[in-house]
Order: C-alpha cells, then sequence, then structure tokens
C-alpha cells in the first residue's frame, strides 16, 4: 500500500509502501526541459513513460541487468527496490546529437567509431554540469572501482538497448541512466529509462523522444505511444 510522499522529482512522485525496501514510483503527467524552464502538464505522460520503463526494465531483467524495477503495479505506477541515488547522470552516446553537438561543435546524426560515456553531476542549483572521473572523486560521490562498473554496466546496458529498439526500427542515439546502492552496497541500475532520457530516432530521422517537446515539434505523446505500441507488439 502506498503510504507517505518521500520525494518529488520532476517527472515522478516516490512514496514509501508498507513494505521496508520498497518504494512506489507514481509517474507524472509533467514534461520539462532545461532544467524546469519549460514546463507543461501534458495528460497521459504519466502513463506512457510508465508503461514504457516497465517493459524496458523487466526486458534489462531478461537479459541478466540488474535493476531496481520490482513490478508494475497500475497505469502510472511501480514498484521498485529502494536504494540511495549516486547523484550521476551517466550518459552515453553512440551518435553525436544534443548538448554533444553543441560542446563539440559537430553535426547531429554523425556515428561515433565506439560509444562515448559522459558523467553529469546531478545537482540542480548547479545545473547538473559536465563533470569527469577526477571531480567524482574529488566530490566524493564514488570510488576509482565504482565509476569503472558504472562505465562498464552502462556499456553493456546499451547493448541490451541498441538491440530492442532496433528490433522495433528505433536508432539509439544516447540516453541517460542513474544508478543507486542497495543496503548492501551493490549498484544496480535505478530511475527510468524512456523516451524522456533516451534519443530515439525512427527511419526517416524522426525524433521519437523528449526532443518532440523540447524543441517544440509536436505532441509528444504521438511518438510515445508509437514507441509503446511497437514495444507491445515486439512481446
Ligand atoms: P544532452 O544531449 O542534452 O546532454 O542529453 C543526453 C541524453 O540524456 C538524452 O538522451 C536526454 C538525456 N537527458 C536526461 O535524461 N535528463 C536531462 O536532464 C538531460 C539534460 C538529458
Ligand atoms: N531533466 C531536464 C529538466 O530538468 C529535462 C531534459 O531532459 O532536458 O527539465
Amino acid at each position: 500500500m502506498k503510504k507517505e510522499l518521500l520525494y518529488s522529482g520532476k517527472a515522478k512522485d516516490i512514496f514509501a509502501t508498507d513494505e521496508e525496501g520498497v518504494i512506489l514510483a507514481q509517474y507524472k503527467d509533467q514534461a520539462t526541459a532545461f532544467n524546469g524552464v519549460k514546463k507543461e502538464q501534458i495528460s497521459g505522460k504519466g502513463r506512457l513513460n510508465n508503461l514504457i520503463s516497465s517493459l524496458i526494465f523487466e526486458h534489462l531483467k531478461d537479459k541478466g541487468i540488474r535493476t531496481h524495477f520490482i513490478k508494475q503495479v497500475s497505469e502510472t505506477e511501480q514498484l521498485n527496490e529502494q536504494v540511495s541515488i549516486i547523484p550521476l547522470e551517466v550518459v552515453l552516446r553512440n551518435v553525436t546529437a544534443g548538448s554533444f553537438s553543441k560542446r563539440f561543435g559537430v553535426e547531429e546524426g554523425i556515428e561515433l567509431e565506439s560509444p562515448i560515456v559522459e558523467f553529469y553531476y546531478k545537482n540542480d542549483e548547479l545545473d547538473d554540469p559536465f563533470i569527469n572521473d577526477e571531480h567524482v572523486a574529488f566530490l566524493g560521490i564514488a570510488s576509482a572501482e565504482e565509476v569503472a562498473f558504472l562505465k562498464e554496466e552502462t556499456r553493456r546496458i546499451n547493448e541490451v538497448l541498441k538491440e530492442l529498439f532496433s528490433e522495433i526500427g528505433l536508432r539509439l542515439i544516447d540516453f541517460k541512466l542513474e544508478f543507486g546502492r542497495t543496503k548492501d552496497g551493490s549498484i544496480i541500475l535505478a530511475d527510468e529509462i524512456s523516451p524522456d532520457t533516451s534519443r530515439l530516432w525512427d527511419k526517416d530521422g524522426q525524433h521519437m523522444d523528449k526532443d518532440v517537446f523540447r524543441r517544440g515539434l509536436g505532441d509528444l505523446r504521438d511518438v510515445y505511444e508509437v514507441v509503446l505500441a511497437r514495444l507491445k507488439e515486439r512481446g
């Protein structure tokens, strides 16, 4: 049973439950971009991301990746193992786009010879700055061994996700992951994986992700519905 609100984020509310060590994530009908500067209520978005994220976590589990996902409990809610979130946004890029293209002055859509992993310090007040391994150590966020694990695990997850999306006709351009520490100190995948946290391009290069909202290209629900339908169809 859902109990007190533990944390309210931009895309999800996190509640305690009757069960020790289990939290309930309620996905919101809210879209934000540019650290909340652009914000809109979009009815149905919470459902879409909860359902998509649940299917992806299930698939990762089948492929032997440990995640915080326990089960989907309603259209907008899922149960997750409680973890202590490591304040890093771990981004993996297969293809140039977004802030990478801006930062390095390269056009979008260039396939990288090998995927690039980046870290951002998850801190809204500082606007999630781009940081490297040495900054991670300085800030005491994670040990060198943990950083090595985060990179390796992110690359492993990339292989699984790339194949999954390719099976439904989508090109995985980049994505963002968050990890958490369990009580016993192991690090597992947490947060969500959805078109909010990844870039997915259709065969013709059409944006099938939150760039539709960030760039004002249309109604994100239309493309999220397609992503969900294709994932469901795949079974
Ligand atoms: P970026 O190109 O803006 O750095 O984004 C890289 C990937 O990370 C992209 O798939 C979107 C995702 N992302 C988030 O999930 N949350 C964020 O706050 C940002 C900035 C990006
Ligand atoms: N997470 C960002 C925000 O805080 C949105 C984005 O994905 O660009 O608004």
